[in-house]
């Protein structure tokens, strides 16, 4: 059974100020609400605030980025052992606006993958297509590609502590996102995939997440798919109440898709 994810990514938005506000908003709507693995990921300049705003309720903690060694001559950079320091569980790997603003590569992306592993944190590994490569019906070899080269190198044992978040580019702040079905086709695809690169007991226990355009309006629909084991959440995370019932959606879900 997997445990539903709900990911906050508030990207480059908002002030302490903002976060504290936004952080107890969402603490607020959503205290008593289990069996929903809840994450925030806030700028790293909130990550403290918002870590001792949390600390003790059922949220957790997580960074949009790191870099990938543990500490040294790496001007402006945060590491794996930082995000540690602050309280983070997770960490955003491979977001198509690092892949496409920061020029981040393939082995840029699996170095980082590694280098969270090795420092006991959870990795959420983005992928997913643009509209160009999908309208050449190209969708599956661009995630295909995404995917093994994040996950390269990276055995059974690692693979076991890792998310994969399936987020269509053309999806991504648009208010377009993929339809279920289309969703749920590559949740599906990801998943044979992860079977045949590690094996079915891989592929039935990793979570793959859908991002792209998620609001209370539709996340209803996405999460009765049978392979969207969750959702990353960009701009209706920054609102605590969106937010909030985004999360609570999954428990509208039968109970028996619920893993406590
Ligand atoms: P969006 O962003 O929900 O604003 O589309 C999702 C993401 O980029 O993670």
């Amino acid at each position: 059974m997997r445990r539903p994810v709900v990911v906050g990514n508030w990207k480059m938005n908002n002030t302490i100020e903002e976060a504290e506000s936004l952080t107890r908003g969402v603490i607020e709507a959503l205290k008593g609400m289990d069996g929903v693995e809840i994450i925030i990921c806030p700028p790293y300049t909130a990550l403290f605030k918002v870590m001792e705003l949390i600390n003790g309720t059922n949220i957790m903690l997580g960074a949009q980025n790191l870099f990938h060694q543990p500490k040294g001559p790496y001007t402006g950079e945060i590491s794996p052992i930082m995000l540690r320091d602050i309280g983070c569980r997770y960490v955003i790997i491979g977001h198509s606006e690092r892949r496409i603003h920061l020029r981040e590569d393939d082995e840029t992306i699996n170095k980082k993958v590694k280098a969270s592993l090795d420092h006991g944190l959870i990795p959420i590994l983005c992928v997913g297509e643009r509209l160009d490569d999908r309208r050449m019906g190209l969708q599956e070899e661009v995630v295909l590609h995404q995917l093994s080269s994040g996950l390269n190198s990276i055995g059974r044992k690692g693979v076991e502590g890792i998310i994969i978040a399936y987020e269509p580019v053309w999806a991504i702040g648009t208010g377009v996102p993929a339809t279920p079905q289309d969703a749920e086709r590559m949740h599906l695809f990801i998943r044979k995939r992860l079977s045949k690169m590690y094996d079915e007991e891989i592929a039935s226990i990793l979570r793959i997440l859908y991002g792209g355009s998620v609001d209370p309006g539709n996340i209803e629909d996405l999460i009765r798919e049978p392979d969207i084991d969750g959702v990353l959440v960009g701009g209706a995370s920054l609102d605590a109440s969106s937010f909030s019932r985004i999360v609570r959606s999954f428990h509208k879900l039968p109970l028996s898709s619920l893993a406590g």
